[in-house]
């Protein structure tokens, strides 16, 4: 995977590999790119199921979830509840529907074509709502951070898996194209939006993970 990665950066396709981080389309963007984000985003997600204290009653949203291997693990973790995942890739959709098909059939996961910015839930809808690698490509991060607080529960809980601007450094193919990993943020940058929206209880977890630090913020609704 890391030779893939290097031919495409020196092929001079770092702008095709970032466009594809930001919504895999194609048989190289479900199949190549989800598995690339698996092998480099697993501690993260870890960190992120870890500090998301699921209970196996809970509703859960992942949004933006990539090949759907977290979606597989809440699908294990959840008895009584229910999994659900947003994302804006159609082709991811498609994927992820074969591959979690038995879940799906059995009611225990939904999947949703649709966009951070424009939830198709109910208000107070989550016990927990996680996202991972994907508030660099929010359309309106203020907004977007008030639409994750409208869906989820009284005390439920948000956790954003995100690597800082300054360990996105560390990433060429991220600095080359930084129109397509349009938000940067430090964790006070972080904090300060979740703040901003009105969640409460802000804290953050870190984890060293593939060619940098990965961190998680974890905050509640009152
Ligand atoms: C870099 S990948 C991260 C995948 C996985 N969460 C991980 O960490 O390995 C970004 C994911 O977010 C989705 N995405 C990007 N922008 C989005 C948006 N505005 N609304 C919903 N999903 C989005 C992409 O389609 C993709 O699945």
């Amino acid at each position: 995977m890391k030779f893939l990665l290097k031919l495409l950066i020196n092929l001079g396709l770092s702008g095709y590999l970032a466009q594809q981080l930001a919504r895999p389309n194609g048989f190289f963007g479900s199949r190549f790119i989800g598995r690339m984000m698996n092998k480099g985003n697993a501690e993260l997600e870890q960190l992120a199921l870890q500090s998301a204290e699921i209970q196996t009653t809970n509703h859960v949203l992942e949004i933006g979830f990539g090949n759907g291997q977290l979606l597989k693990q809440l699908c294990d973790l959840i008895t009584t509840g229910k999994v659900y995942g947003a994302d804006i890739s159609p082709d991811l959709i498609h994927q992820v529907n074969k591959r979690l098909s038995s879940s799906i059939e059995s009611n225990k996961l939904e999947l949703h074509l649709s966009e951070v910015s424009r939830l198709p839930f109910p208000d107070n809808s989550f016990n927990t709502i996680i996202t991972n690698n994907t508030i660099y490509f929010w359309p309106t991060p203020d907004q977007d951070a008030q639409e994750l607080l409208r869906i989820l529960k009284p005390n439920g809980k948000l956790i954003i898996g995100f690597r800082t601007a300054d360990d996105m450094k560390n990433y060429p193919f991220v600095t080359e194209n930084l129109h397509i990993f349009q938000n940067h943020f430090t964790t006070q940058g972080v904090e300060e939006l979740l703040v901003q929206a009105g969640f409460s209880n802000v804290s953050f977890k870190g984890v060293k993970s593939d060619l940098a630090i990965s961190h998680v913020a974890i905050c509640t609704k009152k």
